[in-house]
């Protein structure tokens, strides 16, 4: 049941905000895209607003490994723990790469750079936020997506992809994120969901969640989309109740490029997006607001509404 969908943000910025504040807190970025000059010079100005604040990395850090690596270990450096899960553009095998990996091998290699810097991934014990608003397990997430995230008149996955190729949307995707050893990305999207339930299922029952992944959880935060079509390559209906199902007091994603918090079951969705330049940039002459107030995003304690 959809509690309430609205444009807010649950980030730090607007009216009244300081940078050093009095509290720790859960917070989180999404979509650092550093291939871009603009976008690392907003991430060299991210800092937490206390000696204990966490910060969640929801994907889409870089294409190059090197660049995702520059990233988390400058953000290692400032907060006191980091949380990374895999976006589409890090699982990218491109040919500038000088890491050529592809797919599950590719998406190793990251988690053995991130443990080299002391940065938790799915791979790694789910940590537990006690600061204000804990105590919550914060659970990274790779989950993929299956392309079950159906377009008007498709009732398979097959005519889903026919209608978003006529349609003239397919994701870069489809050239550039392999699925080896998987026979296909479907595949490897059910197997991740497969073993994040396990990984899920085996916590402490008492405690709330934090799910965190780069797609988004639920269908809903794909409704808005300029091309409905790309909801295909969005996520998966395997995790539509696993808000519930796992007790999340918030849900954090990205992809989207679409920052804002909807309200699904009294539950928080958070995305927590910077996007590409030209997104961010438009958004600043349009709401007056400096990205850069509006990031990290406040995920625990729930920021007011
Ligand atoms: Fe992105
Ligand atoms: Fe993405």
């Amino acid at each position: 049941m959809i509690v309430r969908a609205d444009l807010a943000v649950a980030g730090p910025g607007g009216a009244g905000y300081e940078r050093r504040v009095s509290t720790p807190r859960l917070l989180a970025v999404s979509d650092l895209h550093v291939r871009y000059s603009d976008n690392r010079a907003i991430v060299d100005g991210l800092r937490p607003g206390t000696d204990q604040d966490w910060l969640i990395v929801a994907g889409d850090v870089a294409e190059q490994v090197a660049d995702v690596e520059w990233a988390l270990r400058l953000l290692r450096d400032r907060f006191a723990r980091v949380i990374w899960v895999p976006g589409n553009h890090e699982l990218w095998s491109r040919a500038k790469d000088p890491v050529s990996l592809r797919g599950e091998p590719r998406y190793r290699h990251l988690v053995a750079m991130c443990r080299s810097i002391d940065v938790l991934t799915p791979e790694d014990d789910f940590p537990v936020w006690d600061g204000p608003g804990g105590p919550a397990t914060v659970a990274p997430l790779f989950l993929l997506y299956d392309y079950t995230f159906l377009p008007t008149g498709a009732a398979t996955s097959e005519q889903g992809l026919d209608i978003a190729i006529k349609a003239g949307v397919v994701c870069t995707d489809e050239h550039l994120l392999h699925p080896d050893p998987h026979p296909d990305r479907a595949s490897w999207c059910a197997a991740r969901v497969r073993e994040s339930a396990r990984r899920l299922a085996s916590r402490d029952p008492q405690l709330p969640t934090v799910l965190v992944n780069h797609w988004p959880l639920t269908r809903l935060p794909t409704r808005v989309l300029r091309h409905p079509e790309f909801a295909l390559w969005c996520g998966t209906v395997a995790t539509a109740d696993w808000h519930r199902r796992y007790r999340a007091v918030a849900v954090v994603y990205g992809h989207l490029h679409i920052p804002r918090v909807t309200w699904e079951d009294g539950v928080p969705f958070v995305e927590a997006s910077l996007g590409y330049p030209r997104e961010w940039q438009l958004r600043e002459r349009r709401d007056g607001v400096a990205v850069a107030d509006l990031l990290p995003r406040q995920v625990l304690p729930i920021p007011e509404r």
